[in-house]
Order: C-alpha cells, then sequence, then structure tokens
C-alpha cells in the first residue's frame, strides 16, 4: 500500500528551513499565520460539502465528520483571535492560495459512486492533513528555537493547541482507509489509487503556491504530468485538456509576482536591482534564498 507523505519543496527546502526564514521577517510570518487560518476556515466548508453528499450514509462517517468540521472550526477561530489580537489581518491572504490550486487539480470526471467518492474524498483530506501536522510541527520547533518574544510565544502556544487535533485527524484518515482497503482486493487498489492521485495533486499545489520563480510554469506542468500518470488512461487526455491552459498560464501566479516585485520595490529600490531581479532569472533557490535575505 502507498504510503503517502508530502515531499520536500522541489526536493531541497524542508518544511523547518521554509519556517526558519518565515519566523524572521514578521510580515511574511504574519501572512503565513492568516494562511494557516484560511485554510481551516475552508476545510470547515469543504467537509460541510462532503457530509452532504454523503447525505446520512455511512451513518458513522457522517457523525465522524461532522466532529472533524467542529475541530476544523476551533482552528480557524483560534488563529482568527489570535491575529485579531496582534492587530493583524483577517482577510483572504494575498498571494496564491494553497488550496484553491489543490481544488483546481482536482479531478472533475471521478467517479460519483458513493463509495468512490468516500475513497477519493478520504484521500485527499489525509494528504493535506499530513502537509498541516508537518508543517505545524516545523513552526513549533522554529519557534522553540528563536527568540522568545511574548508574540512569539503567544503564537507558539495557539499553534501547540491545534497540533495535537491535527495528528489525531491523520490518523483518523489513516484508520478509515485501512478499513475500506481490506474489504476487498479490489477496495485495496482503489484506496492505493486515490492515495497516490491526492499526493501528487496536493505536491503540485503545494509547490505551485510557493514557486513563483522563473520557469515556474514548466515545473508546474511537470507536476501536472504526474497526476495525469495517477489517472487511468482514458481520462488523461481530457484531465490534461482541462487544466493544462490555466497551469500555463496562471493569472494567480503573475499576480503574486507583480505584488513580490512591488513590495521588495518599496521597500528597498537598490536592492530590487541588485537581488531580486537575479533571483527571479536565475531560478536558482540557494541564491534566490540568499538574495531574499540579504
Ligand atoms: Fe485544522
Ligand atoms: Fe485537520
Amino acid at each position: 500500500m502507498t504510503v503517502a507523505y508530502p515531499r520536500k519543496f522541489r526536493n531541497e527546502l524542508s518544511a523547518q528551513a521554509i519556517l526558519a526564514q518565515v519566523v524572521k521577517n514578521r510580515e511574511v510570518h504574519m501572512v503565513t499565520l492568516n494562511r494557516y487560518r484560511f485554510n481551516e476556515q475552508r476545510s470547515c466548508k469543504d467537509l460541510t460539502d462532503l457530509i452532504e453528499r454523503l447525505n446520512g450514509q455511512p451513518r458513522d462517517m457522517v457523525k465522524e465528520l461532522s466532529h472533524h468540521v467542529s475541530d476544523e472550526a476551533r482552528h480557524a477561530y483560534w488563529l482568527t483571535d489570535l491575529l485579531y489580537d496582534l492587530g493583524e489581518d483577517v482577510g483572504t491572504p494575498p498571494g496564491s492560495s494553497y488550496i484553491d490550486e489543490f481544488e483546481r487539480l482536482l479531478d472533475n470526471n471521478a467517479s460519483a459512486h458513493p463509495e468512490d467518492m468516500l475513497i477519493e474524498a478520504l484521500a485527499a483530506i489525509n494528504v493535506t492533513e499530513k502537509r498541516g501536522c508537518e508543517y505545524f510541527s516545523a513552526h513549533i520547533k522554529v519557534l522553540k528555537s528563536g527568540e522568545q518574544t511574548p508574540e512569539n510565544i503567544k503564537i507558539r502556544e495557539t499553534i501547540e493547541q491545534i497540533m495535537p487535533e491535527e495528528v489525531g485527524h491523520v490518523r483518523w484518515g489513516n484508520r478509515k482507509l485501512a478499513e475500506i482497503a481490506k474489504k476487498s482486493p479490489a477496495h485495496y487498489a482503489k484506496v492505493d489509487v486515490a492515495k497516490r492521485k491526492y499526493s501528487a495533486i496536493e505536491q503540485a499545489a503545494f509547490e505551485s503556491g510557493m514557486d513563483v520563480l522563473m520557469g515556474a510554469e514548466f515545473r508546474r506542468v511537470n507536476n501536472l504530468m504526474k497526476v495525469v500518470e495517477t489517472l487511468p488512461m482514458w481520462q488523461r487526455p481530457q484531465y490534461l485538456l482541462e487544466k493544462l491552459p490555466q497551469t500555463l498560464l496562471s493569472p494567480e501566479l503573475q499576480k503574486t509576482r507583480i505584488d513580490l516585485a512591488q513590495k521588495a520595490w518599496e521597500r528597498d529600490p537598490i536592492s530590487f536591482v541588485q537581488n531580486f531581479i537575479p533571483m527571479f532569472f536565475s531560478a536558482d533557490l540557494k541564491s534566490a534564498q540568499k538574495a531574499a535575505h540579504k
């Protein structure tokens, strides 16, 4: 059985390396917290949508999902309270949204059979929860090792409150998928395919939200092809036709680039020319990182 775990960003940067940079820049730190808040809030909407589609069956699944919604709503309000108390933005965060990209990459032609739909939904929830755990645990580690300001302590305590519940959600998803896989070899195969498919979709969504450097469009297509490889042959052309245009010509990607460029320009025009422009054109992460933190 596939063990679907999130990979590092372009196989190079660990969550902890990314978070260490995020925490150093307060503005980026606050946007990151607001993205957590937004994702928690959005997951309430998605879980509610799944409950409605299940329409009462299986009963125990509906009950467990309703508890899950309540957990995610609590996470959203803890993070909203945190940002509110810090006087920070609680609106839609700027830049590409991981969750929107994830949803854009979903296969609209997936089976409508209730059990298949449930397997797909569980696999999709499970892989995003794993990414959440990876980020929260790295965030806590970075905040523990850094300067203990009242603000950073408050942020760490909020994430520490959320983290055990997210671990519980991952375990719940693993258990539910394993129960379905045990029913028959056909079920086993369906669960395995779903795990591989959603892990490829999640990786593509995750990287697209972080990668705005030169050549990002081609790396997106590469990730899209990895999703395509997990689909049955007959679904591949249609999926590709639907997803390829926006992958290549993403207005969100362009907007994020322009926003970032504007911010860098406003902050320091000289550094913009010396560091920021080469960062985009080299598309080399190591030098990009160095340049971004000079
Ligand atoms: Fe959550
Ligand atoms: Fe969760």
